[in-house]
């Protein structure tokens, strides 16, 4: 029999106070500006995802594996036949040869990799450079590991590497640096040139590197993708981070991973143990599948360049200023030539702005940066079907001619 219910007491349910780990986080722009968006039926361009599907072979892979029985817990460090498929497409196209037993871990997206990186190696009081504008989980993964976040600015204009600023920035206490290339919100891809001075930076220094790599297939102009496995003094610090979220169009599947020399996985895999454990089995076991065929990986540069060109195109009779995109799925525009009212807006309120009055949503580059500085500039999500695009572009060619 089931014991009788304690007999409430007058006494009102108290949660206990909690001092915030991370106090300084609130609800993001993103959030906010797809709230908005929705709410006027802007076009929404500021979320960083496709509207459109992933290749119906990938869905049926996954539904194969499914089908298959795998349904229970995989191994720790991910499916062997998917840790075999990311080893053999990095060999082949960086060169790099990673051992799928000790230097491949499957993770539940770039963002917890990332963040188990930085739990596994940084320790409280290290230092972790960051190179802003800068995705914005970098931060909190930093001051959850109890280390101080050390902000560098790209260049002004360019978001290129200022190298001179970077060596000024390290200290004895730097325990790691995280650059993503192509870059996310910029669209600039860093050179090999720019990756050797990097090389050559850190050199003489215990200063590890996560490279943010997740945008890697996503590379223009026949630029190739500088990964730190084309570097091998560069991978041998280095954990090397992509998503398969952003190469195959599904981005809430939330699968990655990270490859690392082992002594740094073998780190990566005791947080990675006890915070998810294992990632989902039947999508690996259907992304293992998918990736034997490797054109949708080597197809994805003339995909995303013909909407980046399509989209360049019609932006280029609007008073916007585009500034360079080598990569990625992000344009970013300069909104300094429009009307003085407008372009005397914070980025924020520009973009809000642009929801409200032109009916499409961006993203205020501002919000990529701690101390929140306006350069006028705003970023514009590319990733999206051709109507989409054509949507926004009508909107923008009609509100926002060029004079
Ligand atoms: C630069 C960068 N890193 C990491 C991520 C996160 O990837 P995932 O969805 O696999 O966690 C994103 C997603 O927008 C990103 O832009």
């Amino acid at each position: 029999m089931t014991p009788p219910l304690p007999a409430p007491t007058a006494v009102a349910p108290r949660t206990p106070a909690v001092v915030s780990r991370l106090p300084e986080v609130g609800t993001t722009i993103f959030t906010v500006m797809s709230a908005l968006a929705q709410a006027c039926g802007a076009v929404n361009l500021g979320q960083g995802f496709p509207d459109f599907d992933g290749d119906a072979r990938l869905m049926s892979a996954v539904k194969q594996a499914i089908d298959a029985g795998h349904n229970q817990y995989p191994p720790m460090a991910g499916v062997p036949v998917l840790r075999e498929a990311i080893a053999a497409k990095i060999e082949a196209l960086y060169g790099h040869r990673y051992d799928l037993a000790s230097e491949i871990t499957v993770t539940a997206g770039a963002t917890q990799a990332i963040l188990t990186a930085v739990l596994a190696l940084v320790h409280p009081g290290d230092e972790v450079i960051v190179l802003e504008p800068c995705y914005d989980s970098y931060e909190p993964s930093i001051r959850l590991a109890g280390a101080t976040p050390v902000r560098v600015a790209l260049s002004a204009g360019t978001f290129r590497p200022d190298f001179a600023r970077l060596a000024a920035a390290i200290t004895p206490r730097t325990r790691a640096l995280i650059v993503n290339t192509p870059h996310n919100p910029s669209g600039t891809v860093w050179t090999d040139a720019e990756m050797q001075r990097l090389a050559d930076l850190l050199r003489p220094t215990d200063v590890l590197l996560i490279a943010d790599e997740v945008y890697e297939h996503m590379v223009y102009d026949g630029a190739a993708h500088q990964s730190v496995a084309r570097h091998p003094e560069l991978a041998a610090r280095s954990v090397l981070i992509s998503s398969f979220g952003k190469t195959y169009h599904v981005t809430g599947w939330k699968v990655a991973f990270a490859a690392a020399p082992a002594a740094l996985s073998a780190e990566f895999r005791k947080v990675h143990q006890f915070n998810v454990f294992t990632v989902n089995t039947p999508m690996q076991h259907g992304l293992a599948a998918y990736m034997a065929d490797p054109a949708p990986y080597l197809e994805l540069p003339a995909f995303y360049q013909r909407k980046r060109d399509l989209f360049r195109a019609g932006l280029a009779s609007t008073a916007l200023r585009l500034l360079p995109c080598e990569g990625t799925y992000f344009q970013c525009v300069d909104y300094s030539g429009l009307a003085p009212e407008v372009a005397a807006l914070s980025e924020a309120d520009f973009c809000r702005w642009l929801t409200h009055e032109v009916g499409v949503a961006a993203i205020p580059l501002s919000a990529f940066y701690a101390d929140g500085r306006n350069q006028q500039v705003a970023r514009l999500c590319f990733a999206k079907r051709d109507e989409t695009l054509q949507a926004a572009l009508q909107r923008l060619n009609a509100h926002l001619p060029r004079r």
